[in-house]
């Protein structure tokens, strides 16, 4: 009976594991795959234009040379991403990048990449980057003040922000090793999902009222 437990266990440590040998993107079998965005995305990524109709402009982009405005928006950031969906050349490749351009006091606020690591670089100004380890960690809380020329790494999956604590605008670029990062926002899941996430929910686990509840609910109700 022991031996079978000793089995099983091993099994299915096995099978838990197994997602995890494969923890990025799947490697591509050609070159390229620029994505034909006007295709039915298939299970992993889009199908791939005809190679004579995939030029050399597929394999860069201008898009992140400038960035959006901070001040659209009441996080004082603006993210200007560029995943395959604004740059088909990285289809099938395991990459991607943004850009987040923050106003003095913006923050790109707690949010997690559910498929995708991502390291950073800080452009310009000064950015106070916080990362959350998982329960495994004590939810340890890391964080860093990062300068212009600087980098940081968040590891796949952790929750983390970014903000502005210079007086002057500041700005970073982010790569990933996906090409679809997706990216889950804290506030936003948990007081803006559509529907709305029932209160009595949210009142026994966040330990407060339902007016409390109701009031975030009313901040992130149309997507801020
Ligand atoms: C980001 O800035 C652009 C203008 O540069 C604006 O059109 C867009 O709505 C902004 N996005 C957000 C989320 O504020
Ligand atoms: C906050 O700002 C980001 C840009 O940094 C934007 O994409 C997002 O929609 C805004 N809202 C929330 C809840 O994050």
């Amino acid at each position: 009976m022991e031996h079978f437990n000793k089995a099983l266990t091993a099994l299915f440590s096995m099978v838990l594991l197994a997602p995890l040998l494969m923890a990025t993107d799947p490697d591509p079998l050609q070159d390229f795959c620029v994505a034909d965005l006007r295709g039915t995305p298939s299970v992993n990524g889009h199908p791939c234009l005809p190679p004579s109709s995939a030029g050399d402009e597929f394999l860069f982009s201008t898009r992140i040379a400038s960035g959006g405005d901070p001040l659209a928006n009441p996080n004082g950031s603006n993210v200007t991403e560029l995943d395959v969906s604004e740059w088909p050349g990285v289809n099938t490749l395991g990459v991607s990048m943004n850009r987040v351009d923050f106003a003095p006091g913006g923050t790109n606020p707690p949010h997690i990449h559910p498929r995708a690591t991502e390291v950073g670089l800080v452009t310009h100004g000064e950015i106070l980057v916080g990362i959350i380890g998982s329960l495994d960690s004590g939810n340890r809380y890391y964080s860093k003040v990062v300068r212009a020329g600087e980098t940081f790494v968040v590891p796949r999956g952790l929750m983390h922000f970014q903000f502005n604590v210079g007086k002057e605008a500041a700005a970073m670029v982010v790569s990933f090793n996906s090409q679809n990062p997706g990216i889950v926002f804290a506030p936003l899941t948990l007081f803006g999902s559509s529907p709305p996430i029932p209160t009595p929910v949210l009142v026994k686990a966040l330990r407060v009222d339902a007016e409390v509840v109701d009031l975030l609910k009313s901040k992130f109700t149309g997507g801020y």
